[in-house]
């Protein structure tokens, strides 16, 4: 058992660019899977619906998923607003340019999402966006990086941004476990699953690292949702 008082180092699988396409697909649509059937989508979802309360409905908006994987949270959302006809612009960013074209091909092309290439910290759009938000990403970064993307989303977002993520804690780390036994998951995705908890976070680390970034305890909703963390800013 690992040792669950500080954040573990170990890398990801998915981190290693030798990984072969074919094998990248299987595991991000098999992530995809499983997060959808964690319900992971709805914390997203429910923050969103959130978020737009009070604006009329026919304001134009952007949203960005940082880390956006296979794409499937970015599909979920423009479902939602199709359903609530709000007009939004929706753009996926990634480091892996395979997991790009990936995503992609993954994406019906009325879909409208844009997806793009590139390292979050050098990542810059013309225009703020409106929302900013991630599934599962934090963990991927060290403490000072963490930091690091708080402030940029502090500067980038707009009206709000938005963190989901694992909690580091025995309990996910043997269920991701199971899951590997019980389920037919591609392998990495429980390797990599129970390496994420691992590295993630509890509340107080994020309540320090929040700290650090200058955003103001009371500013953000940092709410637990079973073995994971939402935590919402609203400006
Ligand atoms: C565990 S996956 C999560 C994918 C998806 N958001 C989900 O919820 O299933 C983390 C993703 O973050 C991407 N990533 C890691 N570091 C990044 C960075 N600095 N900038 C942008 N994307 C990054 C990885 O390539 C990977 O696709």
């Amino acid at each position: 058992m690992p040792d669950f008082s500080q954040r573990s180092r170990e890398r990801e699988w998915i981190d290693d660019a030798d990984l072969s396409a074919d094998e990248l697909v299987c595991v991000l649509r098999d992530l995809a899977r499983f997060n959808a059937a964690m319900l992971g989508h709805w914390p997203v979802l429910s923050w969103l619906r959130r978020a737009v309360r009070n604006l009329p409905r026919d304001t134009p908006l952007t949203l960005i998923d940082v880390g956006c994987g296979y794409g499937d949270l970015l599909r979920v959302i423009r479902r939602w607003s199709r359903r609530g006809r709000r007009p939004i612009r929706l753009i996926g960013v990634d480091i892996s340019r395979e997991t790009i074209r990936i995503a992609q091909s993954a994406t019906n092309s009325d879909d409208a999402i844009e997806f793009y290439a590139a390292d979050v910290f050098r990542y810059h759009e013309a225009v703020p966006a409106d929302f900013i938000v991630s599934s599962l990403f934090a963990h991927h970064l060290s403490d000072a990086m963490i930091v690091d993307f708080l402030r940029w989303m502090e500067t980038n977002a707009r009206r709000g941004w938005f963190i989901y993520d694992l909690q580091r804690h025995r309990v996910p780390y043997l269920f991701i476990g199971l899951m590997g036994l019980v389920t037919r998951l591609h392998p990495m995705v429980i390797h990599d699953g129970r390496i994420s908890v691992t590295r993630s976070l509890t509340r107080r680390e994020w309540q320090a690292r929040l700290a650090e970034a200058g955003v103001g305890l009371n500013a953000v909703d940092l709410r637990w949702f079973i073995f994971r963390f939402a935590i919402g800013r609203l400006k």
